[in-house]
């Protein structure tokens, strides 16, 4: 059991096949527990979830703050979109629904989002201004756009479509293994996607996450934008520390 400090918060990421969630020190950005991993139910119904919410914050002892990472378009609270999630949860205000279940305060954002306030805070994005955008390479591809530090929410950058088909689909961490595409032959899906990122916005940099940053020496030389592309540094805990540190307004 983790004792509750002021500058601990319980920090979960909803993810597609696990829900993790630890105890976070917000103020150094790390774990102040081992983190517990549970199965994501299968239907990822809202109610489903919301028990295996409850289970974190009991396993955890907890009753403070509590901030939980969604993938979707989360509007104050409620769940507008459902690209890879079960679709029963469109429409659903999921902060009321996990408050209801676990009686703490709930603070719930886009997983893509939370990640890249972990980065721009503790991690490769530190030391950044103007404009940075971070991209999760994943199931899907969530995006989190931040100018002067400050995130700009939802920007669901992961289904811009390019030559007809939604940039996910090409180049998520998902399609890779799904497609059994070499490094190389991934990489350049994933360039020419960030090309036309940059072409739209001309960030600063791009920070890429996901379970993929770890394998960037495969990949990172095939790029040819001219923005500065670096990988994530806070690997799998990005999700749980930003969601810890979003309940104090990011
Ligand atoms: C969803 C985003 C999410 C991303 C990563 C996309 O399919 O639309 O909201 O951030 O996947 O999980």
């Amino acid at each position: 059991m983790a004792a509750i400090h002021e500058t601990t918060v319980l920090g979960i990421d909803i993810g597609g096949s696990g829900i993790k969630g630890a105890p976070v020190d917000v103020e150094r950005g790390v774990l102040v527990a081992d983190r517990l991993r549970i199965p994501t139910p299968q239907p990822a119904s809202p109610e489903a979830v919301a028990q295996v919410i409850a289970a974190q914050v009991e396993h955890f002892s907890w009753s403070g703050p509590v901030g939980c990472a969604f993938p979707a378009v989360i509007k104050d609270g409620v769940v507008q979109t459902a690209a890879n999630i079960d679709k029963s949860w469109i429409g659903i205000d999921g902060r009321k629904l996990f408050e209801c279940y676990t009686k703490c305060q709930i603070t719930l954002l886009n997983d893509a989002d939370a990640a890249g306030l972990a980065e721009m805070r503790f991690g490769a994005g530190r030391e950044e201004s103007a404009l940075v955008i971070m991209l999760t390479l994943g199931t899907g591809i969530g995006s989190a756009l931040f100018m002067d530090g400050r995130l700009v929410p939802n920007t669901e950058l992961g289904h811009l479509v390019i030559r007809g088909k939604v940039a996910e689909a090409r180049a998520s961490g998902l399609a890779r293994s799904q497609q059994a595409l070499s490094w190389k032959a991934w990489a350049k899906w994933v360039d020419e996607y960030l090309r036309y990122v940059e072409d739209l916005l001309s960030p600063q940099l791009f920070i890429l996450g996901g379970g993929v940053s770890k394998k960037h020496d495969k990949y990172l030389h095939h790029f040819t934008t001219d923005t500065t592309v670096v990988p994530a540094e806070m690997c799998n805990d990005a999700g749980i520390v930003g969601a810890a540190i979003a309940t104090s307004g990011g």
